[in-house]
């Protein structure tokens, strides 16, 4: 019932022209076959009178006029609801895409909220205007079958009760199966993603290399086609019951409709009219079509309602991370690059029992290079992760010049960071796109965009694109130039400098870059040192190196910390690993 107010009401904001013009058009064509009926009882009249047929010119003038009437309605009506059909699928996707932004990523690192947005997102087309089109009709259903039962009742309740009574298994019957669909299709949401997830394995450009090369693309198929068939059967066997159940209770209405003409007829006979029998069968037959509409109807709002559910159980998910986040703005990280400070930070995954990250203590001093190094696994990512606020602190916490950074507002906090993640995303945009997109609002500035692709050292690449930075990179839209990984990490390491923050965070930026691309790319962020505090992950010596701070991690704890001459001739880990690459170059 809640769901249904919902419903009404995000129809009603969304379009109240086309909800006025929907029931005032219900209405009126629920009375065209009274006015018929009158009309037809006036001319009948008024032909018994008439002496010329001139005198009779305005009766098909009216029925012409009824008929024009009603033709005006049927087609306003169509034309209402095509509008109002699409506003309420627009409303509702847009509601869908809208929670999704307000979702946290441990909410998208959870099969559960995956499930709920794919069943979301089935009903969020269709459903909320079909549950609104359809209380639409059971009312109007309940008015005539109100007005039909009326006569009914007057002649003999117990007729009007058996009547009533016979369309109601029907519906109870068809309850059951819609819920035993809805409880199936829950369920199977996940093989269902799981099988999308196989479809956009094969139709997507990435993985086309993998999935050829390990002939893996009949495998899948087959696992898709197995899975269509397993739905398809358990869908068949459902509905097969539901048929044979609905002619078995079909027949329980059928009998119980005529143990009510037994009572007319019995009644008729009482009073010995035949023309009240007559009325009588004309009357049962009216009255049962409208409670079939009514009670039925009843049945389908019940589907709908069911299936709603769906939708608002997604629309009122409580994202699992809900940042508090303080009003300080700016004024906490403007002025230059900021010291940042972890202070026992722990932090475990949600549902992971080990702590990524340990009692994790360090500074970062404004405007110098920390180098994070350790093997994978190690909890380097999470602590960048921590930093650009995606995820809270077990305990501990995160300062910035001394505040805390959940006292900063989220979005200010945001704009201070210029990360390039490990996964970055190659962007299916122009070149300008793809570097603007670090600060959007700078997307025309054309000096600032060529800059920042210099500094990335996109220089050359530029030169060979056909339109410049204005060039589509990619492969998905028209005259797309596909770039190397290593140019790609490099656009988004354009990206990152683009956005002209004062903590510069590179995650293993330079993993696909070659040797020389690698040094020029350091040489450039050093020569920018003064400019932002910044956090550098990578694998390798030659640029870990360079740092002013190198933090040594494992299994989520710093065990060593220094410059690298100062953790060299300490000889612990870092020595040792540093040997063991540099090894990899002498032998
Ligand atoms: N989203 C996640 N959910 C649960 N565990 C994760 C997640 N991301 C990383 N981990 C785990 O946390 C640990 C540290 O990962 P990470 O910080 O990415 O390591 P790295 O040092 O290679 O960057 C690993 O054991 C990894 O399995
Ligand atoms: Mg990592």
């Amino acid at each position: 019932m809640r769901n249904w107010v919902r419903v009404l009401g995000l129809v009603w904001v969304t379009g109240r022209g086309g909800v006025v013009g929907i029931v005032f058009t219900t209405a009126l064509d629920a009375l065209m076959p009274a006015v018929q009926v009158v009309l037809l009882g006036v001319t009948v009249n008024a032909v018994l009178r008439a002496e010329r047929p001139s005198e009779l010119v305005v009766y098909p003038l009216l029925f012409g006029l009824v008929a024009c009437l009603s033709l005006v309605f049927t087609a306003l009506q169509g034309y209402w609801q095509a509008s109002l059909e699409q506003r309420v699928s627009n409303t509702f996707n847009l509601k869908l895409v809208e929670k999704s932004a307000q979702l946290s990523l441990p909410d998208f690192e959870n099969p559960r909220v995956y499930n709920m947005l794919q069943l979301a997102t089935r009903e969020a087309t269709g459903r909320p205007f079909q549950m609104f089109s359809q209380l639409v009709a059971t009312i109007s259903g309940g008015i005539s079958l109100v007005s039909v039962t009326g006569i009914l009742i007057s002649w003999n309740p117990l007729v009007a009760f058996l009547v009533l009574l016979s369309p109601i298994l029907p519906v109870f019957v068809n309850q059951f199966f819609v819920k035993r669909l809805w409880q199936v299709e829950r369920e199977r949401s996940e093989e269902r993603r799981r099988g999308e997830y196989l479809l956009a394995l094969m139709t997507n450009d990435k993985p086309y290399k993998e999935t050829r090369l390990f002939g893996l693309v009949p495998h899948f198929i087959q696992t898709y086609r197995t899975m269509l068939g397993r739905f398809y059967d358990v869908d068949m066997d459902i509905e097969r019951k539901r048929s044979l159940a609905s002619v078995v209770s079909g027949f329980v209405g059928v009998a119980v409709t005529a143990i009510a003409i037994f009572f007319a007829i019995s009644d008729a006979l009482a009073v010995s009219d035949v023309g009240r029998l007559a009325a009588y069968v004309s009357a049962i037959a009216a009255v049962s079509v409208a409670a079939q509409m009514f009670i039925g109807g009843f049945g389908q709002l019940f589907e709908h309602t069911l299936f709603l559910g769906n939708l608002f159980d997604f629309l009122d998910l409580r994202p699992v991370l809900e940042f508090e986040s303080g009003d300080k703005g700016a004024r906490v990280i403007s002025g230059g690059p900021p010291t940042i400070v972890f202070e026992n930070v722990t932090f475990c995954y949600p549902d992971q029992d080990r702590p990524a990250l340990s009692s994790f203590s360090a500074t970062f001093h404004p405007g110098k290079t920390v180098a994070l190094v350790g093997a994978n696994g190690a909890g380097k990512s999470t602590i960048v992760k921590l930093l650009a606020r995606l995820y809270e602190p077990t305990e501990g916490r995160i300062l910035i010049n001394d505040t805390d950074i959940r006292e900063i507002k989220l979005d200010t906090y945001r704009k201070q960071l210029a990360v390039l993640f490990q996964d970055f995303i190659q962007y299916e945009a122009s070149l300008r796109q793809n570097i603007a997109y670090g600060r959007l609002e700078a997307m025309e500035d054309n000096e600032r965009v060529i800059s920042a692709a210099q500094r990335a050292k996109l220089a050359d690449v530029i030169d060979e694109l056909p339109y410049g930075i204005d060039s589509q990179l990619g492969k998905w839209f028209s005259e797309g130039r596909q770039l190397s990984g290593g140019q790609w990490q490099r656009v988004a390491l354009a990206r990152a400098l683009f956005r002209g923050a004062p903590i510069i965070v590179l995650d293993e930026p330079t993993a696909s870059l070659d040797a020389q691309a690698e040094e020029a790319v350091f040489e450039q962020i050093n020569s920018e040192e003064s400019a932002a505090t910044k956090l550098l992950i990578s694998h390798r010596f030659s640029t870990v190196r360079t740092a002013d701070e190198i933090l040594v991690i494992s299994d989520g704890e710093l065990i060593e910390q220094g410059t690298h001459s100062s953790l060299v001739s300490a000889g612990g880990v870092y020595a040792h690993m540093y040997a063991l690459q540099a090894k990899g170059y002498t032998d």
